[in-house]
């Protein structure tokens, strides 16, 4: 029996469709074909390796569906840890963060951490990729008394982001006050195992050691950037803790393995995807939005915006020049969005490319519409139809209206949610992304632009010392205090 898919289906951002104006003609797409096709064997290299530019590194996502090793290990560590655990809290950031967020959201029910029904043996989850003290304070009270139960995953791959170590902090006091024992048994660290002179790089790392022989330690693969992790220890823990087949994910991700590394241009997803968003940015449809129509692919949407955001918003290109390149994700959710966003997007500038990601099978959960009460004949359209039916009505009737106004429209099409077609999702992305990357000639494996506020942050908190060879923490901190302090003068 073949096994469910997800494709892109591209008719509706050409020209046939929409217009010579705001459409892709044939000459175009044969002219994007032409620039694309021998990209292909390039971005196939890259992603395991054999990388276009000696200025980029971390690359090799393309590798990890094929790991089985990350996986066995991943398995064997839930084997020992499942049964004393009913709550397992995920703190990280970004790449650290997202993709365990996304693969819950689309592979658990909606109820999932409320019904021990629906959540069978498996643990509740909570991932926190934010350092609200409102939000995690109100956190640890509830789960103070379940601290037995409970497991910490620290993910960082630098082992050293500010917020992560945070958080670190806090629960390494709590646990501390348990017992000496706590730390080591309550506690998982997923973090990048690379040294330099000094010994390794990451704190948690250390940490790890100094707290064996019982803490567990998982890798963050070192030549994999953090966005493109989530098919490694980082995204496979929780998932497989709460019950997730990453064997299929993985396996779904090296079936679209060998489709985006396909040579052949029209039968390559990513290399579409990726030449209809390069013409769209470049005919200033800078705009990419997003929208999944269904709740459980919501968080993929948030997964996509960090991937393509930090991936693609570039300064430079690999030859040094200025470009300032990067469409701007926007995630947007049917039908909820449609009361939402849509006024915007039909009547407002023509300056986005739509994503619409659309299920066929909504197996899992279904529902019918009951008969209309006598009163309420108007309602007769919906008696003993199916709500899945109406969701994907309404997209394409979203659609249909985004098309009257000649906006492109793409669709990624799942025959259903599983974590196969999961799998298939983050590996298309992922390399769409790459294509993207190279067609920009950048680095998207780079996100140079986040380090000035997280040096800015160090010196706020009190970091002492030299930041730059001119410049102690104290001084960067008064030219910060100098700009951002508010200045009465301007508050109304
Ligand atoms: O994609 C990236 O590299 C970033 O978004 C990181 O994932 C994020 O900054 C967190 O970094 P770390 O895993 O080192 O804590």
């Amino acid at each position: 029996m073949s096994k469910p898919q997800i494709k892109l289906y591209f008719k509706n951002v050409m020209a046939e469709v929409i217009g010579d104006e705001h459409g892709v003609t044939d000459r175009q797409f044969a002219e994007l074909s032409a620039r694309v096709e021998p990209l292909i064997p390039v971005v196939a290299g890259e992603i395991i390796g054999r990388n276009r530019h000696p200025d980029i590194t971390r690359t090799v996502y393309g590798t990890l569906p094929a790991n089985k090793d990350i996986a066995a290990g991943v398995l064997k560590l839930v084997g020992e840890l499942k049964a004393r655990c009913d709550n397992l809290v995920v703190l990280g950031i970004g790449g650290s963060a997202l993709g365990n967020i996304a693969v819950q959201t689309a592979l658990n029910p909606y109820m999932y951490n409320l019904s021990q029904e629906q959540r069978g043996d498996n643990p509740r989850i909570f991932v926190f990729d934010n350092v609200d003290p409102d939000q995690f304070g109100s956190f640890l009270k509830d789960i103070e008394n379940q601290l037995d139960r409970t497991i910490f995953n620290f993910i960082s791959k630098s082992g050293r982001t500010p917020e992560t170590a945070a958080q670190f902090l806090v629960i390494r006091d709590l646990l501390d006050k348990r017992g000496p024992q706590y730390l080591a048994d309550h506690v998982v660290i997923t973090t990048g195992f690379e040294t330099d002179a000094g010994g390794p790089t990451s704190t948690l790392y250390r940490i790890a050691k100094a707290a064996r022989p019982t803490l567990p330690l998982l890798e963050v693969p070192q030549d994999v950037g953090g966005r493109f992790t989530v098919l490694s220890a980082v995204g496979l823990f929780s998932a497989a803790m709460c019950g997730i087949d990453i064997n299929s994910m993985l396996a779904g991700a090296r079936d679209m393995y060998s489709r985006v590394t396909c040579s052949d241009f029209k039968n390559n997803p990513a290399a579409i995807n990726a030449a209809i968003n390069y013409h769209f940015y470049n005919c200033g449809k800078r705009n990419s939005v997003i929208m999944p129509y269904s709740y459980a692919l919501k968080d993929m949407a948030d997964w996509y915006r960090q991937l393509w955001a930090e991936s693609l918003g570039k300064k430079v290109n690999l030859a040094g020049q200025e470009v300032w390149v990067g469409p701007t994700p926007v995630k947007a959710l049917g039908v909820t969005d449609q009361h939402s966003q849509v006024q915007l997007y039909r009547e407002g500038p023509n300056d986005k490319l739509f994503t619409f990601l659309q299920v066929e099978g909504f197996d899992r959960e279904d529902l019918v519409m009951g008969p209309v009460p006598e009163c309420a004949p108007e309602l007769d359209y919906l008696a003993g139809k199916r709500m899945s039916e109406l969701l994907n009505d309404e997209k394409k009737a979203t659609e249909y209206a985004l098309l009257n106004d000649e906006r492109p429209c793409l669709t990624v099409h799942f025959d259903e949610i599983s974590a196969y077609t999961v799998g298939q999702f983050i590996l298309l992305y992922e390399a769409t992304t790459s294509f993207v990357g190279a067609l920009f000639d950048i680095d998207p494996y780079n996100q140079p632009a986040v380090e000035l506020g997280k040096d800015a942050t160090f010196a706020l908190m009190g970091k002492t010392g030299d930041y730059t060879s001119d410049c102690t923490y104290k001084q960067f901190e008064e030219e910060i205090h100098a700009k951002t302090d508010f200045d009465e003068d301007y508050l109304v």
